[in-house]
């Protein structure tokens, strides 16, 4: 027999509307504060806090950490990603403050490590904040990135990183291969816990500016010739299969909003899917509200329930404390 749907006056859904009540019995997706990872920005004291196109985001210090990342635990989330603000001194060509073990990412690791060790530090993995170039990984003489050098040298980073005691690191860099060998030194070094959460689909997208000044990246180019094409899917579904195949616990698609697609179609293949709300959607969402355009709370519970909703089971965003807040006081 054929089932149908019911028609109308059958079926009203209107009725499952009707109330708040009925409405949350009714209700598919929520959105938790555990949903949300914290990106946070370090800077040493030569440099400011205030980044100009992120409303509302400071770079902090190291000293500045602690009651940030415990205020953020208290209200429920339970992981946070660090990206350094690298001194434009210390940057060079092949990005060696990288490796370097007291660099700020590694003070910012370790003291964190011991200030809040409940909380899940997650590191990113490119070399961007610490080259002059702005690139993500080696250039050669004509300017190409060069895919398995850059390996390597994202191997001494991840390793650097585990060392200082991050739990997690996110490479973000989209070198082919780069998931399988980290995992592999991560395997012979004894970091058999250490969590591997791939950026395998991100977009060569016009939405990171915003994250380029925060880190006081200067791109010299762009960054097409290894960030995926907007136009492709089928490219982006092998980029995630391939991860997970190389040892990825996790998966992450960035931009989110302009890739629900993605995120939809990446579930399925075997690893959480998370979704990274990225500077550019930030700032769009600031930059509405601050011209009383839309309501900002509602836009990025909104926004946030959509990721959740497309199959998302986490996401990134610099506004985690502040949506985790509106949670508490019930407005999601
Ligand atoms: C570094 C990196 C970038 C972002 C995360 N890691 C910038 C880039 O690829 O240029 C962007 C995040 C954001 O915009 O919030 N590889």
């Amino acid at each position: 027999m054929k089932l149908t749907v019911a028609d109308y006056p059958y079926s009203r859904l209107r009725r499952l509307r009707q109330n708040s009540s009925v409405r949350e019995l009714f209700q598919e997706n929520h959105l938790l504060a555990s949903d949300l990872i914290w990106p946070i920005f370090i800077r040493n004291t030569a440099d400011t806090a205030e980044i100009t196109t992120m409303p509302g985001v400071v770079r902090y210090l190291v000293d500045e950490l602690e009651e940030q990342v415990n205020e953020a635990y208290q209200l429920g989330i339970r992981a946070v990603l660090f990206s350094p603000k690298t001194p434009s001194d210390l940057k060079s060509a092949d990005g060696k403050e990288a490796f370097n073990p007291n660099n700020l990412i590694c003070q910012a690791i370790k003291k964190i490590k011991i200030a809040v060790p409940q909380m899940t530090i997650l590191t990113d993995v490119a070399l961007d904040p610490y080259t002059s170039h702005g690139h993500d990984g080696l250039l050669n003489d004509t300017g190409y990135v060069e895919n398995d050098s850059t390996i390597s040298a994202l191997i001494k980073q991840s390793l650097n990183q585990v060392a200082a005691g991050a739990d997690g690191i996110c490479p973000s860099d989209m070198m082919d291969g780069r998931i399988k060998l980290i995992r592999d030194a991560l395997e012979t070094n004894g970091h058999h816990n250490i969590l591997l959460v791939s950026y395998a689909v991100k977009y060569a997208s016009c939405f990171y500016g915003p994250f380029r000044s925060a880190v006081g990246a200067n791109l010299k180019g762009d960054k097409k010739a290894y960030q995926v094409n907007p136009a492709n899917v089928t490219e982006a579904l092998l980029e995630v299969k391939q991860d997970i195949q190389e040892g990825a616990d996790a998966i992450i698609i960035k931009p989110g909003l302009p890739y629900l697609d993605i995120i939809s179609k990446a579930n399925g293949y075997g690893a959480a899917i998370w979704a990274y709300q990225v500077s550019g959607e930030y700032a769009m969402i600031k930059c509405a509200a601050a011209a009383n355009a839309i309501d900002e709370k509602a836009a990025f519970l909104e926004i946030c329930l959509s990721f959740k909703r497309a199959g998302a089971s986490k996401i990134v965003t610099y506004a985690a404390k502040e949506i985790a807040r509106c949670l508490r006081e019930n407005l999601g």
